[in-house]
């Protein structure tokens, strides 16, 4: 079987993790997948249902119902759920409470885990989440554990949202990171923690251009073949 590399990156929301990992998944030529869409699909389909998705009991048997599978078209990543593409759907502020909501259930967890897993069997990845490193690719070839300050977060997140026409002020963004952190942090099932063999970036203090160059730089030192997969894809 082919050896594939696998870059697990992991850290709190607002860390810049998907943006970045989506760019040097371009650069690189890798699968670029992200879990989180895994979990807001099922958040997503529990309020189809009419389903509390923090409801156990309810969450639990839906899982059933659903047939997921991650497709790429044009190297971005759609997921699909019992054939139907979701991925402009599961972007609101209400799905993402629902995957907060569903991501501590450990059988929704469990569900997840073979086909994030598998995606490593089958491509070169570049993989975020929030449980890569630890659960999900333990053997990743190389762990990155992607942070910043919660007020440098906030600030993104702010921005993002005054970008889209959201009125927020940033001490209810901070506020409500700090929330998402403890939750993610605190929860029995997986919680987001930094693997002992990732390497920690703290981007605080920097603009994506500059956090970029520097996951770029190190993509490079630890993994120097992919000097030639850039060269290739660049031609
Ligand atoms: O990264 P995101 O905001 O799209 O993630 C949505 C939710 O899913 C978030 O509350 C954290 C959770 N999640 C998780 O528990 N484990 C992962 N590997 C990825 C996301």
């Amino acid at each position: 079987m082919k050896d594939w590399i696998s870059i697990a990156i992991d850290g709190p929301s607002g860390a810049g993790k998907s943006t970045i990992a989506r760019q040097l998944a371009k650069r690189f030529g890798f699968i670029y997948v992200d879990t989180g869409a895994l979990y807001r699909s099922i958040g997503w389909y529990a309020l189809e249902q009419g389903v509390f998705p923090g409801d156990l009991e309810k969450v639990e048997p839906l899982l059933a119902q659903i047939h997921l599978e991650l497709k790429y078209e044009g190297g971005e990543q759609r997921v699909y759920l019992n054939g139907q593409e979701l991925s402009g759907k599961i972007r609101t502020p209400e799905v993402s409470m629902a995957a907060s909501q569903v991501s501590p259930l450990p059988p929704v967890r469990r569900f997840l885990f073979d086909l994030q897993r598998n995606m490593a069997q089958i491509s070169n990845v570049i993989m975020d989440g929030r449980d890569i490193g630890t659960v999900v690719l333990p053997n990743a070839t190389l762990k990155l554990f992607l942070t910043a300050s919660p007020e440098d977060r906030a600030q993104r997140r702010c921005q993002e949202l005054l970008e889209k026409g959201v009125q927020v002020t940033y001490d209810e963004v901070l506020a409500d990171v700090q929330k998402r952190d403890y939750n993610d942090s605190h929860r029995a099932e997986a919680p987001l923690r930094q693997a002992e063999d990732a390497l920690l970036v703290d981007t605080t203090g920097n603009s994506l251009e500059q956090s970029i160059t520097q996951i770029s730089g190190i993509l490079l030192e630890k993994l120097p073949q992919l000097q030639k997969k850039e060269a290739r894809n660049v031609l």
